[in-house]
């Protein structure tokens, strides 16, 4: 089954949607709250402990249901059972998707290639377990025998992103191993990384799917050369391990065949952190931590095959990004995680979100006249609101947010926890409502401003009207985790089958590599 190949901009609903824009897109979300007292709810989902309110956005009933006839129109239900089967929907590398089938414990067999790579999948997991939980307990030791205190994820955008966002969010849940990642080409990054650390103690995991990307066979080289200034050729097998699908490239680089984690070419670099390339996680918060994550993406993955498209959270956010990104014309969606925990999501989700979506043919290969994938930014909310919030208030670009909130803290602080949810909720409130002229008039009276309202006026006066989604989860566990990014992940993938391009391969990104090539000839 072939992922159908359709111009949305073709599509009856898309001329729907394109009539209804016209005549809609002045109207007011305030006027939306006043004539229906039941948005709020009419416009919130529930899956498990997540709920979505997507009542903040300039959108009423024809909007969502032209949206919806627009996802059934472009062949999103084949997509999806397309994409879990195994079939070979990255067509231009002729290679199946299949992330999912990493987090998937069930018994149902997964072909590729005629083969169920479901034994592969839970041999490696074993691997994982057995490795993770014997360098915990120390019973894997470095090679003077003391037990490792540091671990180093040498590799480079799928290989290094997904890691360090996943250690730094579930850092509330770390054992004793200190985690550091070197991914820059940059000799200061990698100098900068080992200069404290001690390579009796330290395990080093070399992670490239292809094992050919400059950056990291050339930091893991560097590392090697740093480490053999204290040990032999032979200590290599006790201090290195590597995740590739290339086995031959990482033989040669010196490292045991024992201390090799497959991975495999259906499973996508910017996807990958389910596979062995989550091998860090699994260190720094145990195995029983990193199986929580995968459960938690496998029961979004379970929601989003099975849940019809309107109560479908991956579903309805990629489609409200569509209707601003093709109709608004909106550039850029803003990320707003209020935790600090979540600080390296945004950075993640661009490579997973732009890599997957940033193409301009379609799938006959001919050029796309219409928009594509989104530019997605952000950064932790309160941090935000003292940095780039202004523009997204008060400036002349319409900038979509999804705010992200969880409703318990890991520390348990409620006075901090009552102050950050209180500024979630305030700057929603205050992006949709903005502030009118009157009330400027009566904020300005009240405070014996009288002289200064002709002066001040239209600069404090907000429009509103500003778009925004509210996710609000239970706690910040491995479980949130997992289902969150498995949420980003269909919430790309779905936005690739509307706009009819292929979201899985990456053929921009080859360009300059070899370019650089060409410099360092020279
Ligand atoms: O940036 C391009 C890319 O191919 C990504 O898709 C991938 O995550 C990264 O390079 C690293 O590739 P590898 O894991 O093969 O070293």
């Amino acid at each position: 089954m072939k992922l159908k190949n359709i111009n949305p901009t073709s599509t009856r609903a898309w001329s729907t949607l394109q009539q209804h824009f016209n005549e809609t897109k002045d109207v007011k979300m305030q006027e939306l709250f006043k004539k229906n007292p039941n948005r709020k709810s009419d416009y919130t989902l529930k899956f498990d402990d997540f709920t979505l309110d997507f009542s903040k956005n300039r959108i009423n009933n024809q909007t969502f249901n032209s949206l919806i006839d627009l996802a059934k129109e472009t062949g999103l239900k084949e997509a999806i059972e397309a994409q879990f089967s195994g079939e070979k929907i990255n067509v231009t590398e002729n290679r199946a998707v299949l992330h999912t089938a990493l987090r998937d414990k069930s018994n149902t067999p997964i072909l590729v290639d005629e083969k169920n790579i479901k034994p592969e999948v839970a041999a490696t997991l074993s691997k994982i377990k057995d490795f993770s939980d014997n360098v915990i307990n120390g019973k894997f030791k470095g090679y003077t025998n003391k037990p490792f205190t540091d671990v180093v994820n040498i590799g480079i955008g799928g290989s290094d992103l997904g890691p360090k966002m996943a250690v730094e969010a579930l850092k509330f849940y770390q054992n004793h191993l200190k985690c550091h990642f070197i991914s820059n080409v940059d000799g200061d990054h990698v100098y900068e990384t080992i200069k404290n650390l001690n390579p009796e103690t330290t395990l080093f995991v070399i992670v490239s799917k292809t094992f050919t990307t400059q950056e990291t066979l050339t930091n893991a080289l560097t590392v090697q050369k740093w480490f053999l200034e204290k040990a032999t050729v032979a200590d290599i097998a006790h201090n290195f391990v590597a995740v590739s699908t290339n086995l031959e490239a990482v033989k040669d680089f010196g490292i045991s065949p024992n201390n090799i984690f497959p991975m495999w070419d259906w499973v996508g670099g910017r996807y990958s952190l389910w596979s062995a390339v989550g091998l860090t996680i699994a260190l720094s918060v145990g195995y029983k931590n990193f199986d929580d994550f995968l459960t938690g993406a496998n029961q979004m993955d379970v929601h989003f095959k099975n849940t019809s498209f309107d109560k479908n959270l991956p579903v309805v956010l990629a489609l409200i990004s569509i209707w601003y990104n093709n109709f608004f014309n909106s550039e850029t969606e803003v990320l707003l995680p209020y935790t600090q925990y979540l600080e390296l999501l945004p950075m993640y989700l661009q490579q997973t979100i732009m890599e997957s979506n940033g193409k301009s043919v379609d799938r006959n290969g001919d050029a796309i006249n219409y928009q594509t994938g989104t530019i997605v930014w952000g950064s932790t909310g309160t941090n935000a609101q003292h940095a780039f919030m202004q523009l997204v208030h008060q400036g002349t670009k319409l900038i979509p947010a999804d705010f992200i909130g969880f409703l318990e803290p890991l520390h348990g602080d409620s006075n901090h926890h009552a102050k950050l949810m209180a500024n979630l909720y305030g700057q929603t409130e205050a992006l949709y409502k903005g502030k009118t002229k009157g009330e400027v008039n009566i904020e300005l009276k009240l405070a014996d401003k009288t002289h200064d309202i002709e002066k001040l006026l239209p600069f404090k006066t907000f429009a509103g009207n500003k778009p925004s989604n509210t996710l609000l989860i239970q706690k910040l566990t491995p479980n949130a985790l997992g289902r969150l990014i498995a949420l980003y992940e269909h919430k790309t993938f779905v936005q690739g089958v509307i706009w009819n391009i292929y979201s899985f391969d990456q053929f921009g990104v080859e360009l300059g590599k070899e370019l650089a090539k060409n410099y360092l000839k020279c």
